[in-house]
């Protein structure tokens, strides 16, 4: 567990490609329903859009493989900030069963009924309202990480981080644009995965990926899949004197 892989490829193209063999990899080793864990924001855009094209499109069970996602904006499906609907429209629309998406219902009344709605949903797919090392509730849990430091829309010196006891929680702040409402997976369901997958991409990712390098304590550390974690990270993302 607790170990941390790095990565280092060439470009955000390259990224893409790497990031999409491992997606398929986990997806092969789960037999029956494979479970992954999709992210936000500007990061996983172009792997979403690999996903999609002929070549990768047919190396997918589209039947059996299901998709949820690590945290999204409190915002309405129409607005462009709406991760679900990104990703949606860069590959889920085109290829998969509308019944395996699993999206966080953003018209709830509010951010903590949509956590609550999430928390069932999931619990539902896992068959358990309990986390069990021996059968992790993702396959894979992709992640991108924010310039404070955040995953998912946990942030820094905020509560969500420390919840332990909630696998979804409303967040009614946000630390960094965009300043809307989130409904984020706490660390204990994104940490039950067989692998933990961070994107690390471009020249603004480099310097915090140079503070979690060097070990800071920010929400980015704290996730770790009690499997494999990997961080893929490209040239212009990693700092001077990390090359691996
Ligand atoms: C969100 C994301 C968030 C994101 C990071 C990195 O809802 O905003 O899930 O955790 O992954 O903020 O964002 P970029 O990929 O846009 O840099």
């Amino acid at each position: 567990a607790e170990h941390r892989t790095i990565i280092e490829v060439s470009d955000a193209v390259a990224l893409a490609a790497a990031a999409a063999e491992r997606l398929i990899k986990q997806i092969e080793a789960n037999t029956e329903r494979p479970a992954i864990c999709l992210t936000g924001g500007s990061s996983p855009k172009r792997l979403y859009e690999l996903l999609a094209t002929d070549a990768y499109r047919k190396r997918i069970p589209w039947q059996r493989a299901h998709w949820f996602i690590g945290d999204d904006r409190f915002v309405p499906e129409s607005d462009p900030l709406n991760n679900m609907a990104m990703a949606k429209g860069a590959f889920l629309d085109a290829c998969a069963p509308v019944a395996n998406v699993h999206a966080i219902k953003t018209d709830a009344a509010n951010p903590d009924e949509a956590a609550s709605l999430y928390v069932r949903e999931l619990q539902t797919f896992h068959g358990s309202d309990k986390l069990d090392a021996a059968k992790p509730l993702f396959d894979l849990v992709l992640l991108g990480v924010g310039p404070d430091g955040h995953v998912a829309s946990l942030f820094p010196g905020y509560p969500g981080i420390e919840v332990s006891d909630r696998w979804v929680i409303g967040v009614p702040e946000a630390h960094v644009k965009p300043f809307v409402p989130r409904v984020s997976l706490t660390l204990p369901p994104l940490a039950s995965c067989h692998e933990m997958l961070f994107l690390m991409s471009g020249a603004d990712k480099r310097a915090i990926l140079g503070r979690v390098l060097a070990g800071e304590d920010l929400p980015a550390n704290r996730a770790r899949s009690r499997g494999e974690t990997v961080w893929l990270c490209d040239r212009a993302a990693l700092p001077e004197g990390d090359s691996v």
